[in-house]
């Protein structure tokens, strides 16, 4: 297997990666041959997708300082992150840890790398379209493949490895299970990150710096490269993080809320206006999204027997089921305590019967907010399923 750099011109926003590309490819006499592949670095990728920005131009609202002040990082570039990512797992200082589109990245996937000064390069838009276009375009009729490529750090791991963003013409994850080990045995879980692993041998010729190659053609590998464009082989397979072993064996924690639920914190603070709680004066409020998109609110409704008393998030889960909703999205819970109130341990019963992923959005009076899954609030949690037995008398949960 052979590992070719392309040697390219600095590639600006607006200026055409597919250009670039050919030209460092004719000047090093470089011509495509059926079962290449090209692996292109991100970041190229995003700049010619022109995924720039002036950090001077970005206004932190105060969610951003918040969060910029607690993993010490640059307001702007932590209003850039919040935009950028779905949730933020947690974080050291100076680097937060993001799920984008269920991948891990961290900061967000914005690099201040081969930017320049004062601006960064978000991630890419959609690598896998970028890759598509790159094949068709630069292809001429033979049989190559793209991979869109990244570096990462492993857990514990000093250094980066790469990972595959995106392919087109490989599959990225081989299935090796079912093939025989050393001793005969079958592999029961090995699958093989094909894509990761040739982008990894394209790092050692790309460099992360200044060396100007933003690609590389891999060549007489042993991985086959598939005509046509069918997406369903080609796209990246991933793992729930409620299923990935560092992300459940690590997150017992809450995540800083990132916004997009504030309008349904609001309904749950509305909400503690009606609730009933002359034993303990302490109103909480909560408000649910079912996926029909209608939403249901109530407050903690107490009685003299205290034990018979109702939290909120249980009386609008009572609102929500007997109006015949099944399937519930997310749940706010505010109530007015230091930190975000989190629910207590029959709720988390009673919301995880409805659903491990409910997002459950956790909330106090000064706007302090966190967000866990059901099933992370409560995990091994005892639902309908843990009766179940098979005709062995084995257990039905996978
Ligand atoms: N409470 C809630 O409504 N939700 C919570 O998440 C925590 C506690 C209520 C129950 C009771 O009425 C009062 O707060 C004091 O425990």
């Amino acid at each position: 297997m052979e590992v070719i750099g392309i040697k390219t011109d600095l590639v600006g926003v607006g200026e055409d990666l597919v250009e670039a590309l050919q030209n460092g490819m004719q000047r090093a006499g470089l011509c495509f041959r059926d079962g290449d592949i090209l692996v292109v670095s991100e970041s190229v990728i995003a700049t010619w997708e022109g995924r720039v920005i002036d950090l001077d131009t970005v206004e932190p609202d105060e969610r951003a300082h918040a969060l910029a002040d607690h993993y010490g990082k640059d307001p702007r570039e932590m209003a850039l992150i919040i935009k950028e990512s779905d949730s933020i797992v947690g974080g050291i200082p100076g680097v937060v840890l993001t799920l984008n589109d269920g991948f891990l990245y961290p900061n967000a996937g914005i690099d201040h790398s081969n930017a320049p000064p004062g601006h960064v390069i978000l991630f890419p838009k959609d690598s896998s379209i970028s890759a598509k276009i790159l094949r068709e375009r630069l292809s001429s009729g033979r049989r190559i493949g793209v991979i869109v490529g990244d570096s990462r750090t492993h857990p514990l791991r000093l250094g980066c490895v790469g990972v595959a963003l995106a392919c087109q013409g490989i599959v990225p994850v081989e299935d090796a299970r079912g093939q025989d080990d050393l001793y005969g045995r079958k592999l029961m879980i090995t699958r093989k990150a094909v894509a990761d692993n040739l982008v990894s041998a394209a790092q050692v010729v790309m460099g992360e710096g200044d060396e100007g190659i933003p690609a590389v053609i891999i060549r007489n590998s042993p991985v086959e490269v598939i005509d046509g464009d069918d997406q369903s082989l080609f796209s990246m397979p991933r793992i729930a993080p409620h299923d990935c072993m560092y992300i459940g064996a690590l997150t017992g924690g809450l995540r800083p809320y990132a916004g997009g639920y504030d309008w349904l914190i609001a309904l749950a603070k509305e909400a503690i206006v009606n609730a009933y709680a002359p034993y303990s004066g302490f109103k909480v409020g909560a408000a649910i999204l079912a996926a029909s998109g209608r939403v249901y609110s109530a407050g903690n409704v107490e009685n003299a027997s205290h034990g018979a008393g109702l939290c909120a998030e249980r009386a609008a889960l009572a609102k929500a089921i007997s109006a015949g909703e099944r399937e519930i999205s997310a749940l706010a819970v505010v109530g007015d305590t230091p930190d975000p109130i989190t629910p207590c341990g029959i709720c988390r019963q009673m919301l995880v019967e409805m659903g491990k992923d409910i997002l459950v959005i956790m909330a106090n009076l000064g706007g302090k907010a966190a967000v866990a899954t059901a099933g992370e609030l409560l995990p091994n949690p005892f639902i309908g399923q843990s009766m179940a037995k098979d005709s062995d008398g084995d257990s039905l949960i996978s």
